[in-house]
């Protein structure tokens, strides 16, 4: 008999597609409208292959996504949340990029196996040029990236304690996440997304959608090239991850530069245990960020060190509840000289 978590790893590749191909053909949408569904109710709903649908229903039910009784189809407890994509939880969009991107570059992990990260990336153009090669991956992209963000972002805001903060740079902010989630939470605040020039168009759709007129406002830039907005707290969420830690501490410095004296530096990020065991989702999207940028994931004693190599001090770990975490800094209120 295979232990059962083996063979959960085994025939995991079907278990992220089935779910991928059950979120494109509506599956998730219907059952959580109408409660339960025959696979010949569903595909006559969808319009797909009934055998194909139900070969993909049952994968979903074995791997308890599904329930199934009497024949019909129906969301397991809990599930509908991360499922349905009109839920603010919904994981699917980010599935999608696992799928649609991540999985593409697999290939290159024999490459790297064989000759190392840093001489097949020499070969390769900058991690967000391909990640951004046209239109419909930016949209692709930013999408999972603020299903990813925007849900804990309420929860990080309130950590962040931002109260007596006026100007936050968010730097690498994206479509909006974290800046969207403070604004709604601190009403005197304001907010400058410093980000690549092609995502200003997304964030003024979500500072249009959310109402926040001028408090959200666009910088678009190269944070390796051009000195960042001056704020009195300066936050970069998933961005160390994205690069190695000279990179980290040089972009931290910046921020050191860019923050006004007394000013904090927030760093949120998913976390190693220290003694890298897990969890499962960093241990997974440690891999994920060698195929797709030049980046790793960090124990928080790592992130503490790399703020206080960048000169920030009362440096501390706010844990939430969720998978991505806050790493505090504060610049000293007054200015001391070279670091
Ligand atoms: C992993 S996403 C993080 C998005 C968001 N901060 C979050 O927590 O979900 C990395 C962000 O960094 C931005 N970025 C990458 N390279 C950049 C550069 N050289 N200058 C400015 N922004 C950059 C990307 O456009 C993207 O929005």
């Amino acid at each position: 008999m295979i232990p059962v978590h083996l063979e959960r790893a085994v025939f995991g590749i079907y278990a992220t597609h089935s779910l991928h191909f059950a979120d494109r053909s509506g599956v998730f949408v219907h059952l959580a409208d109408h409660g339960s569904a025959t696979a010949a109710e569903l595909s006559g709903a969808l319009g797909v292959d009934g055998e194909t649908l139900e070969r993909l229903l049952l994968v979903l039910v074995s791997l308890q996504v599904l329930t199934r009784t009497e024949g019909r189809y129906a969301l397991a407890e809990g599930t509908r949340p991360y499922l349905d994509s009109r839920e603010p939880h919904y994981l699917l969009g980010f599935v999608d990029h696992l799928v649609g991107s991540t999985a593409q570059r697999f290939g290159q992990v024999h490459d790297y196996l064989s000759r190392g990260k840093a001489a097949v990336d020499a070969e390769l153009p900058d991690p967000f040029a391909t990640l951004y090669r046209d239109d419909d991956s930016v949209r692709r992209f930013l999408t999972a990236m603020w299903q990813l963000s925007f849900h804990v972002s309420h929860e990080l805001a309130r950590l962040a304690d931002l109260g007596d903060v006026r100007r936050l740079v968010d730097v690498g902010g994206a479509s909006g996440p974290f800046s969207v989630a403070a604004l709604l939470a601190y009403p005197r605040l304001r907010s400058t997304v410093f980000d690549l020039p092609q995502v200003g168009p997304y964030l003024a759709e979500r500072a249009e959608a959310y109402e926040l007129g001028d408090r959200l406002t666009f910088a678009g830039g190269d944070f390796f090239r051009d000195p960042l907005p001056e704020g009195d707290c300066v936050a970069f969420g998933y961005i160390l991850s994205d690069w190695d830690d000279d990179t980290c501490e040089g972009l931290l410095r910046k921020a050191y530069d860019a923050c006004r004296p007394g000013g904090r530096v927030l760093v949120m990020e998913r976390l190693f245990d220290p003694d890298r065991r897990g969890p499962l989702s960093t241990a997974v999207m440690n891999l994920s960020m060698h195929l797709e940028t030049q980046g790793r994931h960090r124990t928080p004693e790592e992130y503490l060190g790399l703020l206080r190599r960048a000169g920030f001090a009362d440096c501390a770990v706010r844990r939430s509840t969720a998978d991505k975490h806050l790493l505090v800094g504060r610049r000293s209120p007054v200015t001391v000289g070279a670091r």
